[in-house]
């Protein structure tokens, strides 16, 4: 039987008075008034050990929100016997019974959790309230539902009999288990890599980057309270490479879910490819790496649109999606006025706290990716292609702020026009209105990334014209809007070329990754 199409999660708006918004301080004022430990979960266990790290929110940096326990490779053994143990009833469970799991899990966070989980995520990972509500909440929710009623198609698919003879298909789990490894600027991107994976029935070894701790910690919470059995996500904390030396070299490591960079998605394949002959079956290899992401306007653009675009395609979230708008073409007759609506846009945006719920602008990650992207903008400022149309500042001392900073470059082939940066930046290359065509042709070279992009345009062969010559240089593409914000359900999400494996998170092609279909004859 099939699970009908479920509906988007709505999106709450928090407004002032609402009763969400009072529901959501009160979370933020509860998790700040205590220091809390955080384990890791394995089999059914909850583990500390004495390594332990301090929790603080990018935009305090000063505050400690509580402490993880960091794990070493004995930890990263554990976690797969753990899984190996739990993989056998978990495999031979039947799929409503898996399924049920996790469509409780997505009602806890829809209800009782919701207030946590956002808080966790605006706390953890400095988003503000409604950059968390679609993510932590929404898209979550969303992803264990959709993934649910995909699962009931691929289970309901079976191929042609004929009298005499019965064919069937039995959509067996991958044997052995599955390593997720996720990202810190997604909560629901966390959540789904395990999840999707276990909803298949296979068992997982959760590997969160050490910046999205604290609201992973929630969300196994929620996975164990809807009734996922011990040992089938098994949620660890240590160093990238320690995991992977573990994970990578086990006959049983059977597939990796991966959401992160694009050279530890290329490390990590060379890896698989080294230790083939170990594996009892070729993994599975799905991921999602980076992006350089555009947006490319036409003449017969709407200048507001265009600008409105820009501006929330490459700041929300200060610039930390995949998806970002990070390099514009804008043609010279457009330019003057997008900018004027840019800079208007942009003052309108405070930057500060997250519990401040009118700051749009929160903090970076980390000191890391500050200093990194601080980078960026000083060589810009010292570059005499570059001019700073707006932002340019940051200042870390007491959360990582930097500003949403507008570049303009005379130069196409210009650093940040090329490489992924991660952060507030947007770099801006202004064309003549007649090298149209050869500005398309510089969109798809300039950067190996094929993520996402925009066409804003009103002239309808000028849009089919861009879709057909970027047929390649983005997986999801979008026509006058913005390049972020794919919804389950509804954009596929996910890119080829250096963007990853264009497995379409939250989509049936993602889930078939995650079996290893046995057909059977039988003959009457
Ligand atoms: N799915 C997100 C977006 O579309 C990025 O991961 O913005």
């Amino acid at each position: 039987f099939n699970v009908p199409v479920p509906k988007n999660e709505p999106v709450k708006s928090y407004a002032p008075n609402s009763p969400e918004r009072a529901a959501l301080k009160a979370a933020l004022v509860e998790a700040r008034s205590r220091q809390i430990e955080i384990p890791m979960y394995i089999g059914g266990e909850e583990i500390m050990t004495e390594d332990k790290h301090a929790v603080t929110p990018p935009h305090d940096h000063q505050y400690v929100l509580g402490y993880y326990s960091l794990g070493d490779a004995s930890h990263v053994t554990k976690a797969i016997e753990a899984a190996l143990a739990a993989r056998e009833n978990w495999a031979n469970l039947s799929w409503e019974h898996r399924a049920a799991i996790f469509l409780k899990a997505a009602d806890l966070l829809a209800g009782p959790y919701r207030a946590e989980i956002n808080a966790a995520t605006m706390l953890g990972q400095s988003k503000n309230a409604y950059q968390a509500e679609i993510d932590a909440a929404c898209e979550m929710i969303d992803f264990l539902r959709f993934n649910v009623h995909y699962a009931s198609q691929i289970y309901g698919e079976q191929p042609q009999s004929s009298e005499g003879v019965w064919n069937r298909l039995e959509h067996r789990p991958l044997e052995g288990f599955v390593f997720a490894l996720t990202p810190f600027n997604f909560t629901a991107i966390a959540g789904n890599l395990p999840t999707s994976a276990a909803l298949m029935g296979n068992v997982c070894v959760w590997k969160p980057a050490l910046t999205q701790v604290y609201a992973a910690n929630v969300l196994m919470k929620v996975f164990k309270e809807a009734g996922v059995p011990d040992g089938v996500i098994n949620l660890i904390y240590v160093d990238g490479p320690v995991a992977g030396d573990v994970i990578l070299r086990h006959p049983d490591f059977a597939g990796i879910h991966f959401t992160g960079s694009t050279k530890v998605f290329q490390y990590i394949w060379k890896t698989i490819g080294d230790n083939l002959s170990i594996y009892k079956s070729f993994p599975r290899i799905v991921g999602e790496t980076g992006g350089k992401d555009f947006v490319v306007a036409h003449s017969s653009a709407n200048a507001k649109a265009v600008a409105v675009g820009l501006v929330r395609g490459a700041f929300e979230y200060q610039g930390q999606k995949c998806s970002a708008a990070s390099r514009a073409y804008i043609p010279a007759n457009l330019w003057e006025e997008v900018k004027g609506y840019m800079i208007a846009d942009l003052a309108s945006m405070k930057m500060g706290v997250t519990e401040d719920f009118s700051n749009f602008i929160n903090a970076v990650i980390d000191e890391k990716s500050f200093d990194k992207i601080a980078g960026y903008i000083d060589n810009a400022k010292n570059d005499p292609r570059v001019t700073v149309i707006a932002g340019g500042n940051y200042d870390k001392s007491t959360g990582y702020f930097i500003e949403p900073t507008v570049l303009l470059t005379t130069d196409p082939m210009y650093t940040t026009m090329c490489e992924e940066i991660f952060g507030p930046v947007l770099t801006i290359y202004v064309y003549e209105p007649e090298k149209f065509e050869e500005t398309l042709e510089l969109v798809d070279k300039t950067s190996p990334y094929a993520l996402t992009g925009s066409i804003f345009a009103q002239d309808r062969y000028v849009i089919e014209q861009a879709s057909k010559k970027l047929v390649n240089a983005a997986g999801n593409f979008y026509i006058n809007d913005k390049p972020t914000g794919a919804v389950v359900g509804q954009q596929p999400f996910g890119g080829a070329r250096a963007s990853g494996t264009n497995d379409k998170a939250g989509s049936i092609l993602n889930l078939l990754r995650w079996v290893s279909p046995r057909t059977i004859k039988e003959t009457f």
